[in-house]
């Protein structure tokens, strides 16, 4: 029997193996019990079959070491072709994120306060929650005045206000009387915030956002409120020849009180509340009706962000729609 031959096939028979049983099954045939190798019968002299004892050994280690060789490069094969197939690939296109943006009412807000900054108005801020006194009472709301009813007002309830009366304000006007009695003339203030009334349809939301203003001295007059009111509306409407009139209204913390409009593709408009500031309220102010004048007004954030973008359902403003929010980057 020739070993040169068997080692030969062996080496070949592991080479040609692509898989650990198929090498198995060719270590069987030559290492095995009933293998080639096993087969194998030294033969002649003694000092012939000890030669040969000798070569058989060298022949059987290195058909081992091929054996134990192949072993090793099929299982780094097989680790390769797995991590081959379990790869991440992170060069693949992520997902993508989109941008939020401002919302439209929040824009107006700060435009409205970058704008009146520039005409030398203080912003100021006040709580959403506030007592009856500022809400109603220090503005000369009689006491059975509707606005005070509970259909338009949420009232609050809360436990450790020591039975103060309180509610979610109806308007910014409380911010008046809370700057005046904390400063002294002259003011020049805006207050923007959200506001609250039991109050929801097509125009009306029951929170929706205000913004108040104040302006107090000795010697102004309803001709300086007309002319800043009106530079605001230009500015924000970007409509340098924008048309304001004044039109005589009702307010129980103004005297004389006036609606404010504006004209919109040839319609007068009803853009906010205004007036001179009732004495009743001023002297709430801790101030002297008889030295300080005062001028107001209050207009609504989502009115004017519906007019200025042609937005006919206030309802949108607050479902989250992106179809919707989206067209304001
Ligand atoms: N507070 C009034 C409202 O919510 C709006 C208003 C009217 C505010 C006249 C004023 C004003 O400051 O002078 O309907």
């Amino acid at each position: 029997m020739d070993l040169e031959g068997i080692v030969s096939r062996a080496l070949a028979a592991f080479r040609a193996a692509r898989d650990v049983p198929s090498l198995e099954n060719a270590k069987a045939r030559f290492l095995g019990k009933g293998g080639e190798l096993a087969a194998f019968r030294p033969s002649g002299s003694p000092e012939e079959r000890r030669a040969q004892g000798a070569k058989f050994n060298a022949a059987k280690q290195t058909i081992e070491d091929a054996l134990e060789t192949r072993r090793k490069e099929l299982a780094r094969e097989k680790l390769n072709a797995r991590l081959a197939e379990e790869a991440l690939d992170v060069t693949l296109p992520a997902r993508g994120r989109t941008r939020g943006s401002v919302h439209p009412v929040i824009r107006t807000w700060q435009r409205i306060e970058a704008i009146w900054r520039t005409l030398g108005f203080e912003v100021a801020d006040g709580p959403e929650i506030e007592t009856d006194w500022y809400s109603f009472t220090a503005l000369n709301n009689p006491e059975n005045h509707p606005a005070r009813s509970m259909q338009d007002t949420f009232y609050v309830d809360l436990k450790d206000a020591g039975g103060i009366p309180l509610n979610l304000r109806p308007h910014t006007s409380p911010m008046q009387v809370r700057y005046a009695r904390m400063h002294s003339p002259p003011i020049k203030v805006i207050a923007p915030g959200r506001t609250y009334r039991v109050d929801s349809d097509a125009t009306h939301s029951p929170m929706f956002h205000q913004v108040e203003c104040l302006w107090i001295d000795e010697d102004i007059s309803f001709a300086d409120l007309k002319g800043v009111y009106t530079e605001f509306l230009r500015r924000f409407f970007e409509n340098d020849e924008l048309e304001v009139r004044f039109r005589p209204s009702y307010f129980p913390f103004t005297e004389p009180s006036a609606e404010i409009d504006m004209k919109l593709k040839g319609r007068w408009l009803e853009i906010s509340g205004s007036g001179q500031v009732h004495p009743a309220v001023v002297k709430n102010f801790g101030l002297d009706p008889e030295r300080y004048i005062g001028f107001a007004f209050g207009s609504g954030l989502e009115r004017l962000t519906m007019l200025r973008h042609g937005i006919d359902d206030l309802r949108l403003f607050f479902d989250g729609d992106l179809r919707f929010l989206a067209q304001f980057p």
